[in-house]
């Protein structure tokens, strides 16, 4: 396309008019920028494959089984040499750790004993600002002293386990599942009950209804937005509907928020469940590690004001505190706005990558494949035919220095066995191309 200048002579409108419309259009996908080169038209994309159907589960809750498969997909997840399309790991690029460095070197000048001490819970207060005030943006008033901040969303995760269930106990998932809600259910030695979920639009509430009326379900532990590994946004009105259900049944909801960030469209993030939260039953948690800094291990959640107590006290008899410094560097990273423009450059980056991996899996897999349409995150949820074994499948990629995380581990009992989940938050490369060939070349072989 024309240059910026070219075109504002061109149209005799001004240079930022012609910015601010070439960036709505690379919002939508139409044009992309080309660092020191300029503006270029996209290609259209390929028609999309058809989305994976509507999950069916065994409708009797278990105990959780696939706790050492995960483990082993987690430990190839880093290893060097290896095509990581299994963990689902923002890469280097996507994180500002160079700048959060420099703002924790500049507060340990600054404050040395003010850096390091027991920030005991609520923990950080500045920090606390921030988040509030970030869920203005996702329709949920919270007051920071609503918040306690945690060692990442995993903590935050097993604390309102704790704070609402007991062993035994019976926690409504989806399915598929993100395999560490699995593990902690697991680890905690409760059960998990999967729901049947929409690979668009997250959790089915008929289904939900029904196990409702007929499972003992102390909890519910649902990702919103932008789920792992499917994607799935959960629309506002059936947020409320779901908010609504579990709060005449007085079973208390554990959203995870965590890519909630991260969706493609720019004009907004989606809301919470914690929004329609009138009567205290929704625990909200979320956490840093997917935007800005997975070492960091900062994260947060906001209990009801039933289960505020107990919750600073699990949290205390787990890891006290949570680290001071990186929790105020991520608070001035967040108060300098440099989160929104951080915010802006990987959520558009993210989707082009998507993109960029499904075109390539509807080219290299076999026939039949489909492929999830995510709008926001960085992973795709792929159902390859069902003759294919995706532990097989994932043992031949790994002989050929490819890790993919396998569908059995987003489930208590191992199912989903011919699907996989694909990181597609690495920058799209040859290396990456000819993993995918590669991977399909497999599946087809089946
Ligand atoms: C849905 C979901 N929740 C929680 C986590 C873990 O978060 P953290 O690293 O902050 O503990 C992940 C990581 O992949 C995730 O996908």
């Amino acid at each position: 396309v024309p240059s910026v200048r070219k075109l504002s002579a061109q149209l005799s409108v001004s240079v930022s008019t012609v910015l601010q419309a070439y960036r709505i259009l690379e919002d939508r996908g139409r044009i992309e920028a080309r660092p020191q080169s300029g503006y270029y038209v996209r290609p259209p994309l390929a028609p999309a494959a058809a989305v994976p159907r509507v999950s069916r589960p065994s409708s009797v809750p278990t105990k959780v089984t696939v706790g050492s498969l995960i483990m082993e997909m987690l430990k190839l997840s880093t290893q060097p040499g290896v095509a990581p399309l299994g963990g689902a790991i923002p890469p280097d690029q996507c994180l500002p750790t160079k700048q959060l460095n420099r703002i924790q070197a500049a507060i340990a000048r600054r404050t040395s004993r003010g850096s390091n001490f027991y920030d005991l819970p609520p923990g950080c207060k500045e920090l606390r600002v921030q988040v509030a005030r970030r869920y203005i943006d996702a329709g949920c008033a919270l007051s920071p002293d609503e918040l306690i901040t945690t060692c990442g969303c995993t903590e935050a995760l097993n604390l309102c386990l704790r704070a609402v269930a007991r062993p035994g106990d019976v926690i409504a998932l989806e399915s598929p599942a993100y395999y560490g809600h699995l593990q902690i259910i697991e680890a905690l030695g409760m059960r998990a009950l999967e729901i049947p979920t929409c690979p668009q639009d997250g959790v089915s509430l008929d289904a939900l209804r029904f196990a409702l009326d007929d499972k003992p379900v102390r909890a519910c532990l649902f990702v919103t937005n932008f789920q792992n590994p499917t994607g799935a946004v959960m629309p506002d009105e059936t947020k409320r509907e779901l908010v609504e259900l579990l709060a005449a049944r007085d079973v208390p909801l554990i959203e995870d928020d965590i890519y909630g960030d991260l969706g493609f469209d720019l004009r907004g993030r989606p809301k919470v469940c914690k929004a329609y939260d009138a009567g205290g039953n929704v625990l909200l948690c979320g956490s840093f590690s997917k935007t800005l800094a997975p070492g960091a291990r900062v994260g947060w959640c906001a209990p009801p004001p039933r289960w505020r107590d107990a919750l600073e006290e699990l949290k205390v008899t787990t890891t006290m505190a949570t680290p001071s410094l990186p929790q105020l560097a991520i608070a001035e990273f967040l108060a300098s706005g440099g989160y929104d423009h951080h915010l802006r450059k990987v959520r558009r980056y993210y989707a082009q990558q998507v993109q960029l991996v499904s075109a390539a899996v509807q080219r290299a897999f076999p026939e039949g494949t489909r492929v999830t349409r995510p709008a926001g995150g960085h992973v795709l949820w792929v159902e390859m035919p069902p003759r294919v074994d995706a532990l097989d499948l994932h043992a031949r990629a790994l002989e050929r220095k490819i890790n993919i995380a396998p569908g059995p581990i987003f489930s208590a009992k191992g199912k989903f066995r011919n699907f996989i989940r694909l990181n597609c938050a690495l920058r799209y490369d040859e290396m990456i191309e000819r993993a995918l060939i590669t991977l399909g070349r497999l599946a087809g072989d089946a």
